[in-house]
């Protein structure tokens, strides 16, 4: 039997104020992909992932995630077992050791009697430990996160992801502070981590060719509508150039594409 798709989207639009932040879109993310989230910005793919967490309620259409509506999985445990999401400011809380930071990827399972006192138990400690070690920093498990760099931070969230271990990783810029090197890294990690663990994984980019590099799928997004949505392997670098031209030039080259300008 075939699985369902970990995520379907039907007429999913959202707005604010006037601002349409996406227009309705549909479409279906099957398990185990792993897709690139494309476009300048404001092109709403900050809103299609918080959509995709169940975070941000749609004005229209509806969202199925794994099968079920994002309102019969509350924030808890059935929530965390399906999505996780890294957001840009990677949401540590600076002022505790890097271990509670990872450690908090367990809080939707967790009591919060057990959070609390969760340190005390050597497994935690192990858990907390092999996770870091994926990332490549298990050294920093004592530190205080305030001390770590940039990049060290966003491998503190990576961990607490990987510890928190749903179903699909939603990732929004997860590489968007750091150098070109880091950056590359981080994706290696992040991608290796999902496709090791038959993840699905969605994450935003600036980079069309990290994107490229890294992910099976691109979905690229311009004013809140799909402006693509294919194969990596079937996209040329002049589609990727388009994506990103200013609008009043994208006016400009139609214009002199019809003998109007
Ligand atoms: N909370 C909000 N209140 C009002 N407008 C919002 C809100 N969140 C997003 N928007 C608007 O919705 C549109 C889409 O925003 P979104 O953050 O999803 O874009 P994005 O593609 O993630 O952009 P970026 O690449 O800059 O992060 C933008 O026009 C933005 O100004
Ligand atoms: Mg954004």
């Amino acid at each position: 039997m075939k699985a369902l798709p970990m995520f379907q989207l039907n007429g999913v639009g959202k707005s604010y104020g006037m601002t349409a932040a996406l227009a309705p879109l549909s479409l279906t993310i099957e398990q185990g992909e792993t897709i690139a989230l494309v476009g300048p910005s404001g092109a709403g793919k900050t809103t299609l992932l918080n959509i995709l967490a169940g975070l941000i309620k749609p004005d229209t259409g509806q969202v199925k995630i794994e099968g079920y509506p994002p309102a019969a999985l509350p924030p808890g445990p059935k929530r965390s077992r399906k999505v996780g999401i890294m957001h840009q400011q990677f949401d540590l809380i600076e002022q505790l050791p890097v271990i509670h930071n990872v450690l908090a990827g367990r809080l939707g399972e967790w009591s919060f009697f057990r959070s609390l006192f969760s340190l005390l138990v050597p497994q935690d400690v192990q858990l907390a430990r092999a996770a870091l070690s994926r990332v490549g920093i298990a050294d920093k498990i004592h530190l205080r996160t305030s001390r770590l760099s940039g990049g060290e931070k966003q491998r503190v969230a990576l961990a607490r992801l990987s510890v928190q271990d749903p179903k699909a990783f939603l990732a929004d810029e997860p590489v968007s502070s750091l150098d070109p090197v880091r950056a590359e890294d981080l994706l290696v990690m992040l991608t290796r981590l999902a496709i090791e663990e038959n993840k699905t994984l969605v994450a935003s980019l600036h980079s069309p060719e990290l994107a490229l590099r890294y992910f099976s799928r691109i979905i690229a997004l311009r004013n809140g509508n799909i402006y693509f949505d294919r194969s990596a392997s079937q996209i040329n670098s002049e589609e990727l150039a388009g994506l990103y031209i200013l609008e009043k030039e994208a006016i400009d080259v139609e214009s002199a594409a019809s003998g109007k300008a």
